[in-house]
């Protein structure tokens, strides 16, 4: 869950490395560093806690080399400290690592008794180490990480240089993403594209037990056994721009107020605008032209198809976190319009409880980032059970996009924020478009009624528009909303996933006690929660379940607790039962948790800006959990 930058170039390493490092902040910010060649030598400077402590010191510190290396770090083993922030340099070699290296116990047991001493309690120290020795021994790097690679165990990505080879990086890894970037002067490895961008848009993805070799501009690929490996370059098309905060705040508040256009970017690929009718497009649907097939040539016979789709019996989706609770909802859409069995699972216990998967069963597994670990994991036994695989991932060409038959994008464009905000929206919209689609292909549905459907769908991006409009109330009621002791989510039907997400959201950015509930749970348990200092956040749109959310607000109301409703257009009733009632806009209930969602991230947006916490980087997160 750290974040790997690599320059060679005409240009500053050192600003490009922590410009690098500024984007991918959101991996991990325990602590940071960076080395850079200065006199012929790696000059490491390091510290402990976020970049701009790293900053602070570089500030004084110029490097007259072309090559440089630099980290921001997750802690896994050994305490966020300087002594454990990486680069670490052994000799002349300088290494960073991503992941975790199982067997550093035996690693470290043998290296102490050749009378190595560690001067970090990283694992990563120890493959430096490794290096270290066997380079004196090949005079060559590329040959060295060669002959280290099989003793190492794990999930990694790492990026290590030599002071002896100073126009060179060696690459490699097993799991966590490593991308490098081509460009005509200079090359940039890094673990997400995002620190690529400003440099070069064209790249190269290397994959698990492949090792580059970097020499200037020269990449060349190889298998751990030493073939050489064409890989085309890709070009992306992500724009630097898209990573600025644009003038907010914080790029969480950017990202909330991106949605309309997120959404709008998430179903136009997939509704014909001129039938009304839904249309999945993209890998696995009959699109031969597009791009990603041509790299997913060798698994063709795999591919989802409509005719394969159509003969599913039975759904799973996998997801963790908030791409979870996108998924929850997707179980009510696709049961309800497809009449399809679901089930919905956390990665995490998907992969350990030995699932049964049916024959004929589609895997869905859901990953903004596309590299959870565990959602990865999950992906991975479908495949070996059998069964056919679907990804809904915002970021093309990661490992789980790669890895899944068929795929659906969210399209939602790069999210900085820690906290997940229009990628999720934009999986809803995913999942609608997805349920109709297979409603019609199973015949559960009607032309008629899908042409109703596609109109409510057209209809969210605007709509979503006029709820962002609540920024304002939030910015004003934060101040009295932190006060109380622990708020209460509570929804039913599709609201109720928008519940959990929603007490999600505060408790990661806001550090408040919060509980999301399904509101007809409240008087088995959480009721006996309820009293002046609790909140509750009480999800009631007009739709099939309207009377019963209400009679558990009544309920709530009457222990005295302190309401806030989000409701449906001018609603006299909750209105009179609430303390705070906020009004979305009269829509279909497929489409309701999109604008539900808004009100949510506001509200654990402001309160925690009214604490005065890190919304972008909420502390011992990071956006992307490549370890278990
Ligand atoms: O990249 P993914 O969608 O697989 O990430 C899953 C979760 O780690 C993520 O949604 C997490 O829960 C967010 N911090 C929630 O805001």
């Amino acid at each position: 869950m750290c974040g790997i930058v690599g320059y060679f170039g005409p240009q500053d390493p050192k600003e490009i490395i922590v410009s690098g490092l500024k984007r991918l902040e959101y991996r991990g910010y325990d602590s940071a560093g960076v080395a850079i060649l200065h006199d012929d030598k790696f000059k490491l400077v390091r510290a402990s806690g976020k970049l701009g402590e790293l900053q602070k010191k570089l500030a004084t510190e110029s490097f007259n080399g072309r090559l440089g290396i630099g980290h921001t770090r997750w802690a896994t083993h050994g305490v966020p400290s300087e002594r454990n922030a990486h680069p670490h340099k052994v000799e002349g070699i300088s290494l960073v690592h991503n992941g975790i290296i199982e067997n550093y116990q035996q690693i470290k047991s043998q290296l102490v008794a050749d009378g190595v001493q560690p001067s970090s309690d990283t694992d990563s120290e120890l493959v430096a180490h490794l290096i270290a020795r066997k380079v004196k021994v090949t005079g060559d790097l590329f040959k060295a990480v060669q002959q280290v690679l099989p003793e190492l165990v794990g999930a990694y990505s790492i990026l290590v240089v030599w002071e002896k080879q100073p126009d060179t990086m060696v690459a490699f890894k097993n799991g966590p993403p490593l991308i490098i970037g081509v460009g005509e002067k200079e090359t940039v490895v890094a673990s997400d594209v995002q620190a690529i961008i400003s440099c070069t848009n064209r790249v190269i993805y290397l994959e698990d037990l492949e090792i580059a070799r970097i020499r200037g501009t020269k990449v060349e690929l190889f298998t751990a056994g030493g073939e050489p490996i064409h890989r085309e370059i890709k070009v992306i098309n992500w724009n630097p721009e898209q990573i600025e905060k644009a003038g907010f705040k914080h790029f969480m508040l950017k990202e909330i107020h991106e949605q309309p256009r997120a959404v709008a970017n998430a179903l136009a690929p997939h509704i014909n605008v001129d039938s009304q009718r839904t249309q999945l497009t993209g890998v696995g649907f009959g699109c031969a032209s597009f791009e990603e097939l041509e790299r997913l040539d060798s698994a063709k016979d795999a591919l989802l198809t409509a005719e394969k789709l159509s003969a599913i019996e039975r759904i799973f989706i996998v997801a963790c976190g908030t791409s979870f609770y996108a998924g929850m909802v997707g179980k009510y859409l696709l049961e309800k319009i497809a009449k399809i069995p679901v089930e919905c699972d956390i990665a995490s216990e998907f992969r350990y409880r030995e699932p049964v998967i049916p024959p004929r069963s589609l895997v869905l597994v859901v990953s903004q980032s596309g590299e959870t670990a565990d959602t990865l994991a999950a992906l991975r036994l479908a495949k070996s059970a059998g069964a056919l695989t679907m990804s809904i991932c915002n970021v093309r060409r990661s490992t789980i996009d790669r890895e899944a038959h068929g795929h659906l994008y969210m399209n939602s464009g790069p999210e900085i924020g820690v906290a997940s905000t229009k990628a999720f929206v934009s999986t809803l919209a995913m999942f609608d478009v997805l349920a109709v689609y297979l409603g019609r292909l199973r015949k559960a549905i009607g032309e008629i009624e899908e042409r109703q459907y596609v109109e409510a769908f057209l209809e969210v991006p605007s709509q979503m528009e006029a709820v962002l409009a609540y920024d304002k109330f939030f910015a004003e009621a934060a101040d009295r909303l932190k006060a109380f002791k622990g708020l209460l989510y509570m929804g039913r039907g599709v609201s109720y996933p928008l519940a959990l997400e929603g007490a999600l959201k505060l408790k990661e950015l806001a550090y408040m006690h919060a509980e999301g509930y399904a509101a007809g749970e409240m008087k088995h348990g959480p009721l006996a929660l309820i009293d002046e200092r609790m909140l509750i956040v009480m999800v009631a749109p007009k739709d099939q379940h309207y009377e019963k959310t209400v009679s558990n607000l009544e309920e709530a109301r009457a222990r005295g607790g302190k309401i806030i409703s989000i409701g449906t257009g001018n609603d006299a009733n909750l209105k009179s039962i609430s303390d705070y009632y906020l009004s979305l806009p009269m829509a279909d209930w497929t489409v309701n948790p999109l604008l539900e969602a808004i009100p949510l991230q506001l509200l654990a947006y402001h309160v925690a800006e009214a604490l005065g916490y890190d919304v972008d980087q909420p502390r011992n997160l990071a956006k992307s959990v490549t370890v278990e």
